[in-house]
């Protein structure tokens, strides 16, 4: 598995950007996953897998800072992109 992280500036903006070589999200699931306790694979353990908040927390500290984040892939087994913005200036 490969983790792949890239900034830039964009006009008021810096962009950050996490591609990964892992498992993939389904275009159905993708609308779901920044809600508070999603998670796609319902039947892996708490303990193995996570609590479903970790990308709701990312949104609300992204989004408190005035930022977008969302989360893009091809599909199943192509890996996804996390990508989210913060502002250079408070407005
Ligand atoms: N990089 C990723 N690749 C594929 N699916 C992901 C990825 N990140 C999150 N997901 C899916 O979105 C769901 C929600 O993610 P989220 O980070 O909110 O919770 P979590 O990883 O399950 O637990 P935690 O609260 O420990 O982060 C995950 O359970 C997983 O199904
Ligand atoms: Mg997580």
């Amino acid at each position: 598995m490969e983790v792949q992280l890239t900034v830039g500036l964009t006009e008021g903006a810096v962009e950050y950007s996490v591609t990964d070589s892992g498992v993939g999200i389904a275009p159905e699931n993708l609308p779901h996953l920044f809600e508070r306790f999603y998670r796609v694979d319902k039947s892996r353990s708490r303990t193995l897998g996570g609590s479903g908040i970790g990308l709701t927390i990312a949104q609300a500290l992204v989004e408190s800072m005035g930022g977008t984040i969302k989360a893009t892939s091809i599909g199943l087994g192509q890996g996804s992109t996390f990508n989210f913005t913060l502002p250079l200036h408070q407005h």
